[in-house]
């Protein structure tokens, strides 16, 4: 591939230290991963870095709950971040900390650059404070009434049941959510960036071709609100660095966060003797990309290159947002058991077929990204095991029992020869294509185009029918060309797979083919295709269904741990207004557990039989992780005895027991007061 070789850093957002990946964040990672190895299979000089982002109010909060220091914290999810990395094979070449001393410096440096040419002001503003912690309260750590709907408990930025936006000094009742005190207002001197300086160079800027169009439409919006002053300092009590020649301030986390990528580089610089200071020079002819998600847009897009470019430093080549991740067209959810970390999904499922079904659901635009779990298991069998695998296990043996493992090379076709060049030339033609879809970020299409290549492999061996050449000793050269030809699709395959299943491709490349290194885009060139095969060892499983369940399962059993660090229960929204008639339609009614008995065909339900005072009801409920059936026999509980019968695959349910709790085994069902009897109607 004659391509000038260019020299490129590319980044993913550095997550935060205080929790766990999971799989919407690698969303973001493989994306990344698939673009960089792409970049570096086709001979580029590219380097891949990321860190933690170890700064702020939610670390500093979050050690203090566990009672450590946040340096241990931050070591501690370092170390739990880097394996999940590592096992989804993200191919950090550095991956660094955002609590370091070249991020200490490169702060520094910045800062002052920026307040020698004038771009820092200070004024000072008034804030939450809570008088018991003694420290400003983050709008996120301030708990109130909902000024707009009055519901309880609601953050002193937005409100969750009713959807308004507002500023936590017009809370009704707040109190600190760290402490329970009530805030006082209290006045600070804060320094602020003048984004407004900026704002001619950023409007030329976001609109020159370094961010995608519906990136720039939406930054269009922003002008014309206004550029504000941006608030870059936090008051002690705070996990950051310290502002120079500012006692007490310290730089807010979303100041240093990005510089943090310029730190891990620097420290793969220092560590591989690269020129660090030539790449970030303003006039830099080297490229350097930022993938984030879409709710990061405003720091990536305006702050970070106004930022550099006051500091008189480089700007982005180009800045790719992508989408969120949804699972089963929904939000993720604790209690449904789709907010699944990346570990929970490592305990049950290989990691490439996660790359593949993103990969496969991914383009260069900002729409979010659904992953359903059907889908996923279909797509993933009938791709990658059916159509790609496949291949390699249907025609290897033949070339290794039959032909001791050699291999024809392309100009030893024989009678086949024009066919077989044709056929060659076809998918060559189409690897210009699939590396201008990977290119652009357009992995969907290249995902299909190379899935459309796997199955006419598929459908040429049907054709042939090797299997009866095989039983007859004079058919067995044709066999030979045959195998072989499809052997060489399947390299070629291959090598189109290898950003996105780089484990598996690997593996072929080494084990199958016995290549000493792993695949490149110049291994498409005739000359360098193998001449041996070895033995196929199998390469990859199909998925079965009770894993992704599994999966599910045990992400609900997760919750517990990732819970925000304030303490507050991954609380669900109260639901709309109901009118007292609405009330008054639900007949609520005391009833005694008879019996309890496990449903064996059905993971979650029980069956139940209550006594409703001489009514007997059979009803199914979903309680099996929560409860032993024996333990409930004999219980009072509250069941909705006028909800119409619904008929389910074991028998009739009717009726609905009440119970409390996120799902999974954290489920409690209703008990009344001693006195209560069967049959009584609660109101
Ligand atoms: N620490 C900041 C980024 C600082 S970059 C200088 C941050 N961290 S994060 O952990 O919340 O998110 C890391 C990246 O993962 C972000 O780009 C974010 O958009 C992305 N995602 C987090 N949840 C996501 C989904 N559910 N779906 C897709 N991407 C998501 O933001
Ligand atoms: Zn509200």
């Amino acid at each position: 591939m004659p391509e000038h070789p260019r020299t490129m850093l590319v980044t993913s957002a550095l997550p935060y230290a205080n929790g766990s990946i999971h799989l919407g964040h690698l969303v973001e990672y493989i994306q990344t991963d698939i673009w960089v190895r792409f970049q570096k299979m086709r001979g580029h000089d590219c380097v891949y870095v990321c860190a933690d982002d170890a700064h702020g109010t939610p670390i500093m909060l979050r050690a203090q709950h566990e009672g450590i220091e946040p340096e241990a914290l931050i070591a501690r999810v370092a170390a739990e971040h880097r394996a999940d990395f590592a096992d989804f094979l993200i191919d950090f070449d550095n991956y660094h900390s955002t609590h370091s001393d070249e991020n200490r410096a490169l702060s520094t440096l910045i800062y002052t650059r920026l307040c020698e040419a004038g771009h820092i002001e200070t004024a000072t503003i008034t804030q939450a404070y809570d008088p018991q912690k003694h420290m400003f309260l983050p709008d996120r750590f301030i708990k109130g009434e909902c000024p707009r709907c009055g519901a309880a408990d609601q953050y002193g930025d937005s409100c969750e049941v009713c959807g308004a936006t507002y500023s936590p000094t017009e809370l009704k009742h707040p109190v600190s959510a760290v402490s329970g005190a009530t805030p006082v207002e209290k006045q600070s001197l804060h320094y602020f960036f003048k984004l407004a300086d900026f704002e001619d160079e950023l409007r030329t800027w976001t609109t020159a071709g370094h961010l995608q169009p519906e990136v720039s439409n939406k930054l269009g919006e922003w002008f014309n609100d206004g550029l504000r002053n941006w608030d870059i300092s936090r008051d002690a009590p705070y996990f950051g660095f310290e502002i120079p020649a500012a006692p007490g301030k310290y730089f807010y986390v979303w100041l240093d966060a990005p510089i943090g990528y310029l730190a891990s580089f620097k420290q793969y610089c220092e560590r591989t003797g690269r020129d660090f200071d030539a790449y970030l020079k303003a006039d830099s002819q080297n490229e350097l990309y930022h993938f984030i998600g879409k709710d990061i847009i405003y720091f990536h897009a305006l702050f970070w290159p106004a930022m550099l470019s006051g500091a008189q430093l480089r700007t982005p080549t180009a800045v790719f947002a992508h989408g969120f991740l949804t699972v089963d067209g929904q939000k993720m959810s604790k209690s449904r058991g789709t907010f699944i970390k990346a570990r929970t999904y490592l305990d049950h499922l290989n990691p490439e077929y996660l790359r593949y079904y993103f990969a496969a659901k991914l383009d260069s635009g900002i729409g979010d990204i659904d992953l359903n779990l059907e889908d996923f298991t279909q797509r993933v069998n009938s791709d990658l095991v059916g159509k790609y695998v496949n291949i390699a296990s249907r025609s290897a043996n033949f070339i290794v029992k039959l032909f001791d493992g050699r291999l024809l090379a392309v100009d030893e076709f024989g009678e086949d020869q024009a066919a077989t060049t044709n056929y060659l030339a076809s998918i060559d033609n189409q690897a210009r294509e699939i590396a201008g879809l990977y290119e652009a970020r357009e992995y969907s299409q290249a995902m299909r185009k190379i899935m459309e290549i796997a199955a006419a492999i598929n459908q040429d061996f049907d054709e042939q029918e090797p299997w009866k050449l095989a039983k007859d000793e004079a058919q067995h050269e044709r066999l030979h060309r045959v195998c072989s030809r499809i052997l060489h699709g399947f390299y070629r395959v291959s090598i189109f797979l290898a950003p996105v299943l780089p484990g598996i491709t690997s593996r072929v490349a080494t084990e199958l083919f016995g290549q000493p290194r792993n695949l490149t885009w110049a291994d498409l060139d005739p000359a360098r295709f193998p001449t041996r095969i070895n033995k196929f060892k199998h390469l990859a499983q199909r998925i079965e269904a009770d894993k992704v369940q599994a999966m599910i399962d045990a992400s609900k059993q997760d919750l517990t741990d990732i819970e925000a660090p304030t303490g507050t229960p991954g609380a669900e929204p109260i639901a709309e207004t109901i009118s007292f008639d609405d009330f008054a339609k639900l007949d609520l009614r005391i009833a005694r557990i008879i019996r309890a008995e496990a449903v064996p065909e059905a993971d979650k339900l029980l069956r139940l039989t209550l006594d409703l005072g001489g009514d007997t009801r059979n009803v199914f409920a979903g309680i099996k992780s929560a409860y032993r059936p024996e333990d409930l026999e004999g219980k009072l509980t509250v069941v909705v005895a006028n909800l119409a019968p619904r008929k389910m695959r074991f028998g009739v349910s009717e009726g609905m027991v009440l119970a409390a709790g996120p799902g999974g085994s954290e489920l409690y069902i209703l008990e009344p007061h001693q006195g209560a009897q069967p049959g009584m109607r609660v109101k």
